[in-house]
Order: structure tokens, then sequence, then C-alpha cells
């Protein structure tokens, strides 16, 4: 049984009377300790996907697996102990948290809402999650404010963990960062996919990147899926139009060409 099974997924919009298809019968699976890359140029797609698997918005048609539940059909408690199974970490954690929030309100707040630990024995929690993705336990007082771009989003990836989630959905969550920093993030992800066989729904417009971390790859054009496949084995050698336009049109990628 796959991890997520997404099936026949489709949404509008409606916009000044006219009706936009953002996504259109997109069929897709996850496994266990499995990246999924999710990429295609500007508009094709990519969050609204990823806030239909979070369930921040709701479909017009198809069918969302998770665990082996009708994820779509969840609500109430059900719905609550699902949400803790599927996280998310975005391009821009200023905007995701309360600037003026500490670290370890920001760390406190899964935990707790959650139930994952009792309130004595949150604070060892937060500096072991802290720990986990390699930043001080002295930085739980600071504010999200007051630490770096690349310090916040392993706050989000804390947060991300803190659950223990099956799966967690990144859209652009790199994208952000200066190319140093992004390493260290991507080393990390891949590190906690090693150790908790957490799987991800990996969104990114460059190319570069998904071939380092996915497995698979889904290029999406106008809401629809182009082509689909091992990541490198797409990436090397796309067959569809849009596939060979954002590979001609990835800067990285061509440097590395013969
Ligand atoms: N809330 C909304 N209301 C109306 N249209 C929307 C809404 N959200 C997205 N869209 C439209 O749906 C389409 C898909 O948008 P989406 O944000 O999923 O694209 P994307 O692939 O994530 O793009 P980007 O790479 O720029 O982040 C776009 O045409 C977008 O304008
Ligand atoms: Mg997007």
């Amino acid at each position: 049984m796959s991890l997520l099974t997404v099936s026949n997924l489709t949404k509008r919009y409606s916009r000044g009377g006219k009706t936009l298809a953002a996504v259109s019968d997109v069929s897709f699976h996850i496994e266990p300790g499995e990246t999924l890359a999710l990429a295609g140029p500007s508009g094709s797609g990519k969050s609204t996907i990823a806030r239909l698997v979070l369930r921040l918005i709701e479909p017009d048609g198809g069918r969302i697996e998770f665990e082996g539940d009708d994820f779509l059909a969840l609500g109430g408690s059900a719905l609550r102990a699902r949400r803790a199974r599927v996280q998310m970490v975005f391009q821009d954690p200023l905007a995701a948290f309360n600037p003026r929030a500490t670290v370890a309100r920001v760390l406190d707040d899964p935990l707790r809402i959650h139930g994952v630990a009792p309130r004595t024995e949150r604070p060892r929690r937060i500096a072991a999650l802290l720990e986990r993705v390699g930043l001080a336990a002295d930085l739980a007082p600071r504010a999200i404010h007051e630490i770096s771009g690349g310090q916040r989003q392993r706050v989000a990836i804390a947060r991300a963990i803190a659950t223990k989630p099956s799966l967690i959905v990144l859209d652009e969550a790199v994208s952000a960062l200066d190319v140093s920093v992004r390493g260290q993030i991507l080393d990390l992800l891949l590190d906690l996919q090693r150790e908790e066989r957490i799987a991800y729904l990996f969104i990114s417009h460059d190319l570069g990147v998904v071939r380092a971390v996915a497995h698979r790859v889904i290029l999406l054009d106008a809401g629809r899926i182009a082509e689909s496949g091992d990541a490198r084995t797409v990436i090397d050698a796309p067959q569809s139009a849009i596939g060979k336009a954002l590979v001609a049109a990835a800067p990285r990628l061509n440097r590395n060409r013969p």
C-alpha cells in the first residue's frame, strides 16, 4: 500500500467570470520514505496540489488516500490525528510564523496541540528537536525575526517533525536560501528521511535540486501531468515539450553539459 495515493485530482478557480482549471485529472502515489518532486513553470499548479494534499483547500474532484484512509472523507478527531502525520514547510517561514513568537513557542505549539508531550516534558522535547535540526538549544528564547533565514528554515523543519509525520510537503522550501545554506538544509532533509523514513512531496522550480534529491519527478504543465518518472532519467532526457523547455532554461544543468 502506498503512503499517499492521489487519483484524478481536479481543482478549478473562478476568476472574472471565467473558470480556470488549476489542477486537472492529476494522479500519483508516494511510497514511505520516498521523495516525489513536483516541478513545472510558474502557475502550473504545484502549490495548488500541495494545498489539496494538506487539505487546506478542497478539490472539485478526485480522491486522496493517506495511510489507508479516504483522506477527503475524514473529519473531527480522525482528521486531527491524521493531520499530525502530514506536515509542511513553505518557502517563507517569516510568513508562516508569528515573527515575534519565540523559537520555543513555535515548537511548543505542535507538541501541545497534538498532545505529543505533557507540559513538563515539552522543554526537553524542544531542546531535542533543536538539536536534531542542528540548532543550539540556547536559540529557544529568541524571537523568530531575530534569527537568520537558514536558522528559521531549520526551525520550520523542527516544527514539521515534532509530530512524527510520515509525509512532509515542502513547497519551495529551500528556494529563498543562498546556495551554501540550501545545501545544508537539503543534507538535513536527506538525513531525516534516512533515519525516520519520512516521505517528501518536494516542490521546486530548480531542476538541479530536484535531480539531486528526488527519487521521482512529475512535470506539470497548466495543471496537467506532462511527464513523470525517475528524476534523473526525466531531467537528463526529457520527452515532453515542457520538460525540454524547462531543462533548456535551467542554467546549472546546462553548465554541466559537455
Ligand atoms: N486562490 C486562487 N484563486 C484563483 N486562482 C488561483 C488561486 N490560487 C492559484 N490560482 C491559479 O491557479 C494556477 C496554479 O497556481 P499555483 O499557485 O498552484 O501555481 P504554482 O505552480 O505553484 O506556481 P509558482 O511556481 O509561481 O508558485 C495559477 O493560474 C494561479 O493563478
Ligand atoms: Mg507555488
